[in-house]
């Protein structure tokens, strides 16, 4: 990638529309090969980033998912117990215990998981998102500290796993709670906001081409009004750009012109998915559709 712009157009190539800052952002965590941490509110972008990032460098996408109790042997690696029982039972009249030992340490046996996956990944090597970082506890951040500082790991029975080639690595948070400051350290940070209207409303034409230049209008609009004060307060949670998309989506199919208090009332469940938040938004809708004062 030479330019930022020209990261620009490859994202957007992809389906993927990146504004300038993110596009930086990315841009300097190539160019200084070093992890980029995003954080933000579901659904403004994050993992969609990583997928369209391995898109335009032509990498393997290597998800690793958190979640409470992540362990190593789902991030990293764990051997095969069951074939080397079976390799044990098979050997056990022709060999000595320690040669059966080694024999089942062996490569073929060694399950291996998205952090190791990426370190073996041949040229040009992957793109490693490690997603919702949050959700896993601290030991397991404690371990991906040194993991990022090193990308190596050691496998007591094998040696150590140097990178073949550092992958271009991608931790995102939606920030359920603040991460260790070493990690943050290690990373560059970038927080994702919801997009502009003008970004959403290209967001929303190319995803949902059916969808007229107004209605697609209407929707970006409606949708920036709800996230924004003093409306974003009636609401546990904002709608994200895949709500946006699926909203367009949805009017599409009812046939709708021009949003109405009716057809937003009756498609609330697409915009929000909390009982509380669809109740909370009926009385606001007529507030929320009037025209915007003009500044
Ligand atoms: N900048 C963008 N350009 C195009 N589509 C986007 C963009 N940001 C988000 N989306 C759409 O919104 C959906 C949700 O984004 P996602 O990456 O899952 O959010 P997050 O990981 O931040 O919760 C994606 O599936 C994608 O369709
Ligand atoms: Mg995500």
């Amino acid at each position: 990638m030479t330019s930022i712009d020209s990261l620009i157009a490859a994202l957007q190539a992809e389906g993927y529309e990146p504004d300038r800052r993110l596009a930086t952002a990315v841009f300097l965590a190539l160019k200084l090969q070093r992890p980029l941490l995003l954080e933000g509110e579901p659904g403004v972008g994050k993992t969609e980033l990583a997928k369209a990032l391995a898109r335009v460098l032509q990498r393997s996408l290597l998800r690793l998912q958190c979640y409470d109790g992540l362990e190593l042997r789902e991030a990293l690696y764990e051997w095969n117990y069951a074939a080397q029982m079976l390799h044990m039972r098979a050997a056990q009249d022709r060999a000595q215990a320690a040669d059966i030992e080694r024999e089942v340490y062996q490569p073929q046996y060694l399950i291996r998981r998205p952090l190791l996956q990426a370190l073996e990944t041949p040229a040009p090597g992957a793109v490693l998102l490690i997603d919702e970082v949050d959700r896993a506890d601290e030991p397991f951040e404690a371990f991906l500290l040194e993991y990022l500082g090193e990308y190596q790991v050691s496998i007591p029975e094998l040696g150590t796993v140097r990178a073949k080639v550092p992958p271009v690595t991608i931790l995102t948070s939606n920030r359920t709670r603040d991460l260790n400051d070493a990690v943050k350290r290690r990373c560059l940070y970038h927080w994702m906001d919801y997009p502009d209207r003008e970004r959403e409303l290209s967001i929303v034409r190319r995803q949902v081409p059916q969808a007229s230049a107004a209605l697609a209008q209407q929707v970006a609009a409606f949708v920036g009004r709800l996230r924004s004060q003093p409306f974003a307060n009636a609401f546990q949670r904002s709608p994200g750009i895949a709500e946006s998309v699926e909203w367009a989506k949805a009017l599409v199919a009812l046939d709708t012109l021009s949003l109405d208090p009716e057809v937003v009332a009756d498609t609330a469940g697409i915009l929000f998915k909390q009982r509380e938040d669809v109740a909370a938004l009926t009385p606001l809708v007529s507030e929320l559709l009037q025209p915007e004062p003009t500044p």
